[in-house]
């Protein structure tokens, strides 16, 4: 009796799984099926869940018959879902807006890092101004660093950059300033020349807001006779004008670094800053500048007698934190991209 009422069950069902499937048009339809006929609580389901109370001589196939409509009618829905998409497709084609001449949608682009945008307007700024870009390595000797730019061993404003270093005998390094492609820019180079070096420089700092262990410089190096602070500071201000937009209000104090003499700490008031409160706090630091050194002249080959120079390092990161009203230059380095794909 069990066995009847089963095999009748399972013509019952066949006939109408197959009749819904033929009746679903669309995805919500077919949906409804799969959830009707294939899933935990269908009548197929029901009649798998039966088998084990049938007389034993019944079950294997009962079971193998339920079994075989599981499988037809999971084959059915997969082959009527694509007949489905391939209909909307046609019919999507024979539209009269139609046009297979179409470029296909684009794959979404990155974008340019803030940092490599303002290299990239420094170096044409300069570029404009007869300067060649230079580079130099990030992993530098002692002597680049620190000793051609009259830095003696054990002197104290080595202190002042605190130092990855490479090695246990202090030659090798990773470079805590673009400074030392000065001393490489001046071997390679007769003077007369104008340079600026762009890079990533590197100091074991504590990192916060305002300090990473990586960041970014311009150093810039122009040798020619009879160069003098005037010529530094037309220089800074035309490029300023040019990196902000506007006639920039610029300071020089006097600033201590031993590759330069006289050196300066160069500060900049930004045309906005009266209307962020008090006038003097309104100065921010800006660059490091100054008089090549006579002993750095020398370490490049370059005769102090005849040529004189001025160099200048600025951050680049400070430049974009300044433009854009960025508060933490740790957003440089994080790799998040909810801030990368504001640039
Ligand atoms: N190298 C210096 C630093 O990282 C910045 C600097 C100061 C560069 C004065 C210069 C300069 O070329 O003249 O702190």
């Amino acid at each position: 009796m069990a066995e009847t009422s089963n095999g009748s069950n399972l013509a019952e069902i066949t006939a109408a799984a197959m009749a819904a499937l033929e009746a679903a048009d669309g995805e919500a339809a077919l949906q409804a099926f799969e959830r009707t006929w294939l899933g935990k609580q269908g009548p197929l389901a029901e009649l798998l869940a039966s088998i084990p109370r049938l007389p034993a001589a019944d079950r294997p196939r009962v079971g193998k018959a339920a079994n075989q409509l599981k499988r037809e009618l999971a084959e059915g829905l997969d082959a009527r879902r694509s007949a489905i998409a391939e209909a909307a497709l046609r019919q999507a084609r024979s539209a009269d807006d139609y046009d297979a001449s179409l470029p296909a949608p684009r794959s979404p682009r990155g974008s340019l890092h803030p940092i490599t945008r303002i290299r990239r307007e420094v170096e044409d700024i300069f570029g404009s101004m007869g300067y060649r870009v230079l580079d130099g390595p990030e992993v530098e000797l002692d002597h680049y660093n620190f000793e051609a730019l009259n830095f003696p061993a054990n002197h104290p404003a080595r202190d002042l950059q605190d130092t990855f270093w490479c090695d246990n005998e202090g030659h090798v390094l990773l470079r805590t300033h673009t400074s030392p492609v000065q001393i490489r820019a001046m071997q390679r180079l007769k003077p007369p020349f104008r340079a600026i070096v762009p890079g990533r420089v590197f100091r074991n700092e504590a990192v916060d807001a305002k300090h990473e262990h990586t960041f970014h410089q311009v150093e810039g190096l122009v040798i020619d006779e009879g160069i003098h602070v005037g010529h530094l500071i037309g220089t800074l201000k035309g490029v300023l004008r040019e990196i902000f937009a506007s006639e920039i209000d610029i300071r020089l104090r006097p600033g201590y670094f031993p590759f330069v003499e006289p050196g300066f700490e160069v500060d900049i008031r930004l045309p906005d800053a009266g209307s962020r409160g008090g006038v003097l706090a309104d100065w921010v630091e800006f660059c490091g500048a100054g008089m090549v050194h006579p002993n750095v002249l020398r370490a490049g080959g370059v005769d102090p007698e005849r040529y004189s120079g001025f160099a200048f390092g600025m951050g680049l990161d400070r430049m974009v934190m300044l433009r854009y009203g960025i508060d933490d230059i740790r957003h440089f380095m994080a790799g998040d991209l909810r801030f990368l794909t504001q640039f």
